[in-house]
Protein backbone atom coordinates (compact mmCIF):
# COMPACT_ATOMS: atom_id res chain seq x y z
CA UNK A 1 0.00 0.00 0.00
CA UNK A 2 1.64 3.44 -0.71
CA UNK A 3 1.55 6.07 1.31
CA UNK A 4 -1.44 8.21 1.36
CA UNK A 5 -1.22 11.69 -0.39
CA UNK A 6 -1.28 15.08 2.29
CA UNK A 7 -4.40 15.56 1.32
CA UNK A 8 -5.93 17.46 4.47
CA UNK A 9 -3.52 20.66 4.13
CA UNK A 10 -4.74 21.29 0.63
CA UNK A 11 -8.31 21.01 1.44
CA UNK A 12 -7.64 23.45 4.76
CA UNK A 13 -6.07 25.94 3.10
CA UNK A 14 -9.10 25.97 -0.13
CA UNK A 15 -11.61 25.71 2.26
CA UNK A 16 -10.16 28.85 4.53
CA UNK A 17 -10.75 30.99 0.79
CA UNK A 18 -13.29 29.07 -1.00
CA UNK A 19 -15.21 26.92 1.43
CA UNK A 20 -18.52 28.20 2.91
CA UNK A 21 -18.49 30.04 6.11
CA UNK A 22 -22.02 31.25 6.59
CA UNK A 23 -24.47 28.39 7.17
CA UNK A 24 -26.45 28.87 10.23
CA UNK A 25 -25.16 26.04 12.21
CA UNK A 26 -21.69 26.72 11.93
CA UNK A 27 -19.58 29.09 14.27
CA UNK A 28 -20.99 27.01 17.19
CA UNK A 29 -19.68 24.50 19.47
CA UNK A 30 -23.26 23.40 21.07
CA UNK A 31 -23.44 20.06 20.11
CA UNK A 32 -27.32 20.35 20.48
CA UNK A 33 -27.00 22.57 16.82
CA UNK A 34 -24.75 20.79 15.55
CA UNK A 35 -26.43 17.55 16.13
CA UNK A 36 -29.80 18.65 14.56
CA UNK A 37 -28.09 20.29 11.95
CA UNK A 38 -25.75 17.09 11.32
CA UNK A 39 -29.66 15.06 11.12
CA UNK A 40 -31.19 17.66 9.21
CA UNK A 41 -28.54 17.53 6.43
CA UNK A 42 -28.60 13.41 6.39
CA UNK A 43 -30.01 13.13 2.59
CA UNK A 44 -31.03 16.37 2.46
CA UNK A 45 -29.79 19.56 0.51
CA UNK A 46 -28.21 22.92 2.78
CA UNK A 47 -30.72 25.33 1.10
CA UNK A 48 -33.68 23.32 1.91
CA UNK A 49 -32.43 22.66 5.34
CA UNK A 50 -31.42 26.28 6.17
CA UNK A 51 -35.08 27.91 6.95
CA UNK A 52 -36.46 24.00 8.60
CA UNK A 53 -32.98 24.42 10.94
CA UNK A 54 -34.11 27.61 11.78
CA UNK A 55 -37.65 27.30 12.44
CA UNK A 56 -36.87 24.41 14.58
CA UNK A 57 -34.56 26.21 17.04
CA UNK A 58 -36.96 28.93 17.71
CA UNK A 59 -39.24 26.24 18.52
CA UNK A 60 -37.18 24.16 20.34
CA UNK A 61 -33.86 26.50 21.46
CA UNK A 62 -32.39 23.55 23.53
CA UNK A 63 -32.23 19.71 24.40
CA UNK A 64 -34.62 19.97 26.92
CA UNK A 65 -37.42 21.68 25.03
CA UNK A 66 -36.99 19.27 22.30
CA UNK A 67 -36.86 15.96 24.99
CA UNK A 68 -39.99 17.75 26.65
CA UNK A 69 -42.10 18.21 23.65
CA UNK A 70 -45.11 15.59 22.34
CA UNK A 71 -43.70 13.88 19.21
CA UNK A 72 -46.66 14.85 16.95
CA UNK A 73 -45.44 18.38 17.30
CA UNK A 74 -41.45 17.16 15.95
CA UNK A 75 -42.96 15.62 13.31
CA UNK A 76 -45.18 18.85 12.30
CA UNK A 77 -42.08 21.14 12.26
CA UNK A 78 -40.61 18.08 9.83
CA UNK A 79 -43.30 17.65 7.85
CA UNK A 80 -41.28 17.93 4.12
CA UNK A 81 -38.10 17.36 4.87
CA UNK A 82 -38.40 13.84 4.47
CA UNK A 83 -37.02 10.71 5.99
CA UNK A 84 -39.36 10.77 9.06
CA UNK A 85 -37.32 8.31 11.08
CA UNK A 86 -34.79 11.04 11.18
CA UNK A 87 -37.44 12.72 13.76
CA UNK A 88 -38.84 10.54 15.47
CA UNK A 89 -34.57 9.14 16.47
CA UNK A 90 -34.29 12.88 16.81
CA UNK A 91 -37.02 13.17 19.18
CA UNK A 92 -35.79 9.75 21.35
CA UNK A 93 -32.60 10.51 21.16
CA UNK A 94 -33.18 14.20 23.13
CA UNK A 95 -34.77 12.33 25.68
CA UNK A 96 -32.18 9.52 26.07
CA UNK A 97 -29.72 12.52 26.60
CA UNK A 98 -31.88 14.38 28.58
CA UNK A 99 -32.33 11.41 31.32
CA UNK A 100 -29.49 9.02 30.69
CA UNK A 101 -26.69 11.42 30.22
CA UNK A 102 -27.89 14.51 32.40
CA UNK A 103 -28.99 16.86 29.48
CA UNK A 104 -25.19 16.59 28.05
CA UNK A 105 -24.47 14.74 24.79
CA UNK A 106 -21.24 12.26 25.30
CA UNK A 107 -18.11 14.14 23.82
CA UNK A 108 -16.59 10.79 22.37
CA UNK A 109 -17.69 9.99 18.56
CA UNK A 110 -17.51 6.86 19.84
CA UNK A 111 -20.59 7.19 22.80
CA UNK A 112 -22.06 9.63 20.46
CA UNK A 113 -22.69 6.64 17.85
CA UNK A 114 -25.16 4.57 20.91
CA UNK A 115 -27.51 7.45 20.47
CA UNK A 116 -30.57 6.59 18.04
CA UNK A 117 -30.20 8.09 15.13
CA UNK A 118 -26.67 8.97 15.22
CA UNK A 119 -24.52 6.77 12.73
CA UNK A 120 -20.61 6.38 13.04
CA UNK A 121 -20.51 8.82 10.47
CA UNK A 122 -22.68 11.32 12.06
CA UNK A 123 -20.93 10.76 15.01
CA UNK A 124 -17.86 11.67 13.91
CA UNK A 125 -19.02 15.13 12.31
CA UNK A 126 -20.29 16.25 15.83
CA UNK A 127 -17.35 15.15 17.44
CA UNK A 128 -14.96 16.31 15.50
CA UNK A 129 -17.09 20.30 15.18
CA UNK A 130 -17.86 20.52 18.68
CA UNK A 131 -14.08 18.81 20.52
CA UNK A 132 -12.08 18.77 17.61
CA UNK A 133 -11.74 14.82 17.74
CA UNK A 134 -9.18 13.76 15.00
CA UNK A 135 -11.77 11.10 13.31
CA UNK A 136 -13.25 10.69 10.22
CA UNK A 137 -16.21 11.26 8.66
CA UNK A 138 -17.30 8.82 5.50
CA UNK A 139 -21.10 10.26 4.43
CA UNK A 140 -22.03 9.94 0.73
CA UNK A 141 -19.88 12.89 -0.64
CA UNK A 142 -17.14 12.00 1.40
CA UNK A 143 -16.94 8.90 0.03
CA UNK A 144 -17.34 10.32 -3.43
CA UNK A 145 -14.32 12.59 -3.09
CA UNK A 146 -11.68 10.47 -1.38
CA UNK A 147 -12.93 7.46 -3.51
CA UNK A 148 -12.10 9.64 -6.69
CA UNK A 149 -8.87 11.46 -5.20
CA UNK A 150 -7.40 7.86 -3.91
CA UNK A 151 -8.58 5.96 -7.33
CA UNK A 152 -10.14 4.03 -4.35
CA UNK A 153 -12.49 1.15 -6.94
CA UNK A 154 -13.41 -1.31 -4.30
CA UNK A 155 -17.34 -1.75 -4.01
CA UNK A 156 -18.58 0.19 -1.28
CA UNK A 157 -21.60 -1.96 -1.97
CA UNK A 158 -19.54 -4.49 -0.04
CA UNK A 159 -18.70 -4.27 3.97
CA UNK A 160 -14.95 -5.30 3.68
CA UNK A 161 -14.29 -2.30 1.09
CA UNK A 162 -16.37 -0.18 2.78
CA UNK A 163 -13.86 -0.57 5.76
CA UNK A 164 -11.16 -0.30 3.64
CA UNK A 165 -11.91 3.10 2.83
CA UNK A 166 -13.08 4.30 6.46
CA UNK A 167 -9.29 3.00 7.11
CA UNK A 168 -7.77 5.58 4.84
CA UNK A 169 -10.31 8.12 5.44
CA UNK A 170 -9.26 8.07 9.20
CA UNK A 171 -5.28 8.13 8.58
CA UNK A 172 -5.74 10.74 6.09
CA UNK A 173 -7.64 13.28 9.18
CA UNK A 174 -4.51 15.65 9.96
CA UNK A 175 -3.12 16.04 13.97
CA UNK A 176 -4.65 19.69 14.31
CA UNK A 177 -8.24 21.33 13.17
CA UNK A 178 -9.89 17.86 12.39
CA UNK A 179 -13.16 20.12 12.37
CA UNK A 180 -11.71 22.55 9.79
CA UNK A 181 -11.02 19.35 7.46
CA UNK A 182 -14.20 17.75 8.04
CA UNK A 183 -16.09 21.22 6.65
CA UNK A 184 -14.04 21.25 4.18
CA UNK A 185 -14.16 17.77 2.59
CA UNK A 186 -18.10 18.65 3.34
CA UNK A 187 -17.68 21.73 1.22
CA UNK A 188 -16.00 20.03 -1.72
CA UNK A 189 -18.38 17.35 -1.99
CA UNK A 190 -20.80 19.50 -2.41
CA UNK A 191 -19.62 22.55 -4.45
CA UNK A 192 -16.80 21.41 -6.53
CA UNK A 193 -16.56 17.34 -6.15
CA UNK A 194 -20.51 16.70 -7.17
CA UNK A 195 -21.81 13.32 -8.48
CA UNK A 196 -21.88 14.62 -12.14
CA UNK A 197 -19.80 16.95 -13.99
CA UNK A 198 -17.51 17.65 -11.09
CA UNK A 199 -15.71 21.20 -11.61
CA UNK A 200 -11.55 19.42 -11.40
CA UNK A 201 -10.23 23.11 -12.75
CA UNK A 202 -10.96 24.61 -9.41
CA UNK A 203 -9.99 21.72 -7.33
CA UNK A 204 -7.09 21.78 -4.69
CA UNK A 205 -6.91 18.39 -4.91
CA UNK A 206 -6.71 17.47 -8.79
CA UNK A 207 -2.96 17.11 -9.08
CA UNK A 208 -2.94 14.15 -6.85
CA UNK A 209 -6.74 13.11 -7.88
CA UNK A 210 -6.23 9.54 -9.11
CA UNK A 211 -9.58 10.15 -11.20
CA UNK A 212 -8.93 12.79 -12.52
CA UNK A 213 -5.58 11.35 -13.93
CA UNK A 214 -7.54 8.74 -15.22
CA UNK A 215 -9.81 11.12 -16.66
CA UNK A 216 -13.11 9.21 -15.80
CA UNK A 217 -14.24 11.12 -12.25
CA UNK A 218 -17.58 10.36 -12.25
CA UNK A 219 -16.68 6.29 -12.34
CA UNK A 220 -16.17 6.53 -8.57
CA UNK A 221 -17.21 5.67 -6.29
CA UNK A 222 -17.91 2.21 -7.45
CA UNK A 223 -21.22 0.54 -6.04
CA UNK A 224 -22.28 -2.73 -7.60
CA UNK A 225 -25.47 -2.88 -5.16
CA UNK A 226 -27.70 -0.20 -7.16
CA UNK A 227 -31.19 -0.37 -5.75
CA UNK A 228 -33.82 -1.65 -7.96
CA UNK A 229 -36.92 0.77 -7.53
CA UNK A 230 -40.12 -0.30 -7.87
CA UNK A 231 -43.58 0.93 -8.14
CA UNK A 232 -46.69 0.73 -6.08
CA UNK A 233 -49.68 2.30 -6.08
CA UNK A 234 -52.60 3.36 -3.49
CA UNK A 235 -55.66 5.19 -3.17
CA UNK A 236 -56.21 8.17 -0.44
CA UNK A 237 -60.02 8.63 0.71
CA UNK A 238 -60.00 12.49 1.53
CA UNK A 239 -63.56 11.88 3.44
CA UNK A 240 -65.00 15.98 4.62
CA UNK A 241 -67.60 16.95 6.45
CA UNK A 242 -68.97 20.83 7.05
CA UNK A 243 -65.26 22.08 7.43
CA UNK A 244 -63.45 18.86 8.86
CA UNK A 245 -61.92 16.04 7.25
CA UNK A 246 -60.59 12.50 8.64
CA UNK A 247 -57.32 11.94 9.47
CA UNK A 248 -55.64 8.38 10.68
CA UNK A 249 -52.07 8.33 12.28
CA UNK A 250 -50.02 6.44 10.24
CA UNK A 251 -48.43 3.32 11.79
CA UNK A 252 -44.50 3.63 13.80
CA UNK A 253 -43.03 1.70 11.20
CA UNK A 254 -42.90 2.45 7.13
CA UNK A 255 -43.20 4.70 4.95
CA UNK A 256 -44.36 8.36 6.71
CA UNK A 257 -44.38 6.63 9.69
CA UNK A 258 -46.55 7.83 12.82
CA UNK A 259 -47.25 10.91 10.88
CA UNK A 260 -51.05 11.77 10.33
CA UNK A 261 -52.70 11.43 6.68
CA UNK A 262 -55.51 10.69 4.95
CA UNK A 263 -56.59 6.86 5.18
CA UNK A 264 -54.54 4.90 2.60
CA UNK A 265 -56.35 1.75 0.26
CA UNK A 266 -54.92 -0.81 -1.50
CA UNK A 267 -56.99 0.72 -4.97
CA UNK A 268 -60.25 3.07 -5.36
CA UNK A 269 -62.35 0.49 -5.60
CA UNK A 270 -61.72 -0.18 -1.96
CA UNK A 271 -62.97 3.25 -1.73
CA UNK A 272 -65.18 2.84 -3.87
CA UNK A 273 -66.69 -0.08 -2.18
CA UNK A 274 -66.40 1.52 1.39
CA UNK A 275 -68.34 4.62 0.63
CA UNK A 276 -70.91 2.60 -1.38
CA UNK A 277 -74.55 4.10 -0.36
CA UNK A 278 -73.26 6.73 1.44
CA UNK A 279 -74.74 10.33 1.41
CA UNK A 280 -72.70 13.14 -0.39
CA UNK A 281 -71.08 13.28 -3.19
CA UNK A 282 -67.26 12.63 -4.42
CA UNK A 283 -64.96 13.00 -7.03
CA UNK A 284 -61.46 12.04 -8.15
CA UNK A 285 -58.39 14.33 -8.00
CA UNK A 286 -55.23 14.34 -10.34
CA UNK A 287 -53.21 11.07 -9.06
CA UNK A 288 -49.65 12.36 -6.57
CA UNK A 289 -46.96 10.78 -8.07
CA UNK A 290 -44.07 10.60 -4.68
CA UNK A 291 -41.01 9.24 -5.40
CA UNK A 292 -39.54 7.33 -2.12
CA UNK A 293 -35.78 5.82 -1.71
CA UNK A 294 -36.65 2.22 -2.78
CA UNK A 295 -40.02 2.97 -4.98
CA UNK A 296 -42.32 5.20 -7.26
CA UNK A 297 -45.35 6.00 -5.34
CA UNK A 298 -48.30 6.68 -7.08
CA UNK A 299 -51.49 7.99 -5.13
CA UNK A 300 -55.01 8.42 -6.66
CA UNK A 301 -57.06 10.61 -3.74
CA UNK A 302 -60.78 10.47 -3.85
CA UNK A 303 -62.84 13.52 -2.41
CA UNK A 304 -66.46 12.08 -0.82
CA UNK A 305 -68.17 15.26 0.83
CA UNK A 306 -70.18 14.21 3.42
CA UNK A 307 -73.78 16.50 3.70
CA UNK A 308 -73.03 19.44 6.03
CA UNK A 309 -76.43 18.49 7.95
CA UNK A 310 -76.00 15.28 9.12
CA UNK A 311 -77.31 14.17 12.45
CA UNK A 312 -75.05 13.19 14.77
CA UNK A 313 -75.73 9.05 15.09
CA UNK A 314 -75.54 9.08 11.60
CA UNK A 315 -72.14 10.43 11.16
CA UNK A 316 -71.22 8.51 14.15
CA UNK A 317 -72.10 5.31 12.19
CA UNK A 318 -70.25 6.01 9.15
CA UNK A 319 -67.29 6.73 11.13
CA UNK A 320 -67.31 3.42 12.37
CA UNK A 321 -66.28 1.74 9.59
CA UNK A 322 -63.64 3.88 8.74
CA UNK A 323 -59.75 2.82 9.29
CA UNK A 324 -59.45 4.18 12.92
CA UNK A 325 -59.14 8.18 12.62
CA UNK A 326 -60.76 11.56 14.04
CA UNK A 327 -62.03 14.30 12.72
CA UNK A 328 -60.14 17.36 12.45
CA UNK A 329 -60.87 20.94 11.20
CA UNK A 330 -58.89 21.30 8.50
CA UNK A 331 -56.88 24.59 9.59
CA UNK A 332 -55.84 22.72 12.35
CA UNK A 333 -54.89 19.92 10.44
CA UNK A 334 -52.87 21.80 8.33
CA UNK A 335 -50.51 22.15 11.69
CA UNK A 336 -50.03 18.44 12.18
CA UNK A 337 -47.46 16.42 11.24
CA UNK A 338 -48.52 15.53 7.86
CA UNK A 339 -46.72 14.12 4.59
CA UNK A 340 -45.81 16.85 2.73
CA UNK A 341 -47.74 15.69 -0.55
CA UNK A 342 -50.76 15.38 1.81
CA UNK A 343 -50.05 18.67 2.83
CA UNK A 344 -49.98 19.94 -0.22
CA UNK A 345 -53.25 17.82 -1.19
CA UNK A 346 -55.58 19.73 1.44
CA UNK A 347 -54.06 22.71 1.48
CA UNK A 348 -56.53 25.75 -0.09
CA UNK A 349 -55.43 27.18 -3.56
N1 LIG B 1 -23.66 18.13 5.10
C1 LIG B 1 -23.57 17.40 6.23
N2 LIG B 1 -23.06 18.13 7.22
C2 LIG B 1 -22.85 19.38 6.73
C3 LIG B 1 -22.36 20.58 7.27
N3 LIG B 1 -21.98 20.64 8.54
N4 LIG B 1 -22.27 21.64 6.47
C4 LIG B 1 -22.65 21.54 5.20
N5 LIG B 1 -23.12 20.45 4.62
C5 LIG B 1 -23.23 19.37 5.37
Amino acid sequence: MPPLPDIAQRVLRWRRRFGRHDLPWQHTRDPYRVWLSEIMLQQTQVATVRDYYMRFLQRFPDLRALADAPLDEVLALWSGLGYYSRARNLHRCAQVVQHEHGGVFPASSQALARLPGIGRSTAAAIAAFCHGERVAILDGNVKRVLSRVLGFDGDLGLAAQERELWRMAQALVPEHDAAGYTQGLMDLGATLCTARQPDCARCPLATLCVAHRQGRPEAYPVKSKRLRRGTRAHALLWLAQADRLWLVQRPPQGVWAALWSLPEFDSPEDVGRLLDGWPGRGEALPAIAHALTHFDWSLQPLRWQLPARLPARRLDALSAVLPPGRWVALPQALQMGLPAPVRKLLTPR
